[in-house]
């Protein structure tokens, strides 16, 4: 096992960087520092944090507001912190966004990166006991037709900007690993839901649709399948691999719960109605069928056998389960969804369907 001091979490107040500094917070044993640096993009909400602000601020919670492309300032937060330990979830990540704008996604995925790796690769030197460990996607390795998963052997055949962001990010790490001998980790994750993700992402957007009695666009044929994983299941992964991963390698993290987007969308309607004490049909009348994504990949299915077998890691929440305590803190959180309002996304969810 590793000793783990002060870690740096880049991207903690988005959706799963927020999960994780809680779960490990409040679910495993970690006794060391957290230090948050994000930027406060419109994805990043420091409510998301507001229990470990009142439980741990300025005692092992600190969070400072910085671009991770700010080369001087970020090399600041290393030395005063100490950070041994980096785990690296800043990103643009939202491929609907990176198709109408992919300027971000270069920025943030693939100089921040960069921007990253050459501090460590300076402040590390010498140092034992550090990891660099990475948070990248499954959709760097592309599309799936009807058979067929993903396993860490699979060639990158990203399609969108935000995937090729990310896969040109998973490399740079890589590069470091073997020139610099950084000591680097890197997992590749399908998709995941939970409470706290921002509205744009299917699960949180149907909700806030359902919510709103308006319109749930399914796009295509509805057919496109993805893999789903509860978020807390990721974060358990991760630090699964902070503590015991192997220096070099990379590990894939899945729900094994492959499902057709149509299929998800009628569960979750399905879900909310029990939940709202409301007949089904009510919520399912609102799917609608519209012009697809361009690019949309087909089908993503991850074989995540590698962490299971060497690191002993397994998911533990089924999607129903998931499912219902996601509907269950969305209901119970509406400010949440009202805060969409305020943030010109009707204005962006308009300008995605209108681009295609
Ligand atoms: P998110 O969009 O909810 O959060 C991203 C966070 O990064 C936000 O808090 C934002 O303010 C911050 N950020 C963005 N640009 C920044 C910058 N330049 N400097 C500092 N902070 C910045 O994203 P998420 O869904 O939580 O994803 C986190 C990571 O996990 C990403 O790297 C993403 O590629 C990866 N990932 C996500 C999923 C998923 O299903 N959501 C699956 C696999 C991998
Ligand atoms: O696979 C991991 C990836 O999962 C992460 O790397 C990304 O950060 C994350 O955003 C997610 O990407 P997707 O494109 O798969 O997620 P999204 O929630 O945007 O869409 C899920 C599926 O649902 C996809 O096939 C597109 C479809 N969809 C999405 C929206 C928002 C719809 O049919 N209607 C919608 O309104």
């Amino acid at each position: 096992m590793r000793r783990i001091k002060n870690v740096l979490v880049t991207g903690g107040a988005g959706f799963i960087g927020s999960n994780l500094i809680n779960y490990l917070f409040y679910q495993t044993d970690f006794a060391g520092r957290i230090i948050n640096v994000d930027k406060l993009t419109y994805a990043g909400n420091l409510n998301n944090l507001k229990e470990i602000e009142s439980d741990y601020k300025s005692k092992r919670y600190f969070f400072e507001k910085v671009d991770i492309c700010d080369f001087k300032n970020i090399k600041k937060i290393f030395e005063h912190y100490e950070i041994d330990t980096v785990i690296h979830l800043a990103a643009e990540s939202h491929v609907d966004r990176s198709i109408l704008g992919p300027a971000e996604f270069i920025q943030t995925n693939i100089i921040g990166t960069f921007n990253l790796l050459e501090i460590v690769r300076g402040f590390w030197k010498g140092k034992e006991d550090v990891l660099f460990h990475h948070v990248s996607t499954d959709e760097v390795y592309g599309s799936l037709g009807t058979d067929g998963y993903f396993s860490e052997e699979t060639a990158y055949d990203p399609r969108s900007p935000y995937s090729a962001s990310k896969a040109s990010s998973d490399h740079l790490v890589m590069a470091y690993y073997h020139t610099y001998n950084l000591p680097v980790t890197v997992s590749n994750c399908s998709n995941n839901y939970g409470p706290r993700q921002y509205g744009e992402k299917l699960i949180p957007f149907i909700i806030s649709r359902m919510l709103e009695n308006k319109e749930i666009p399914v796009y295509g044929d509805g057919k496109n399948i993805r893999d789903w994983l509860y978020v807390d299941d990721h974060s358990s992964a991760i630090w699964r691999i902070i503590n015991q991963g192997k220096v070099g390698e990379t590990y894939n993290i899945g729900g094994d719960t492959e499902l057709e987007n149509i299929k998800l969308v009628k569960m979750v309607c399905r879900i909310f109605a029990e939940k709202v004490n409301e007949d089904v049909q009510k919520y399912e009348s609102l799917i609608s069928f519209v012009k697809d994504r361009p690019g949309h990949d087909r089908r993503y299915a991850i074989n995540c056998n590698k962490i299971k077998r060497e690191l002993v890691w397994k998911q533990k929440t089924t999607l129903m389960d998931g499912l219902r305590d996601t509907l269950k803190w969305y209901i119970n959180n509406n400010d949440f969804i009202v805060r969409l309002k305020n943030n010109q996304f009707e204005d962006w969810v308009k300008e995605n369907y209108q681009s295609r």
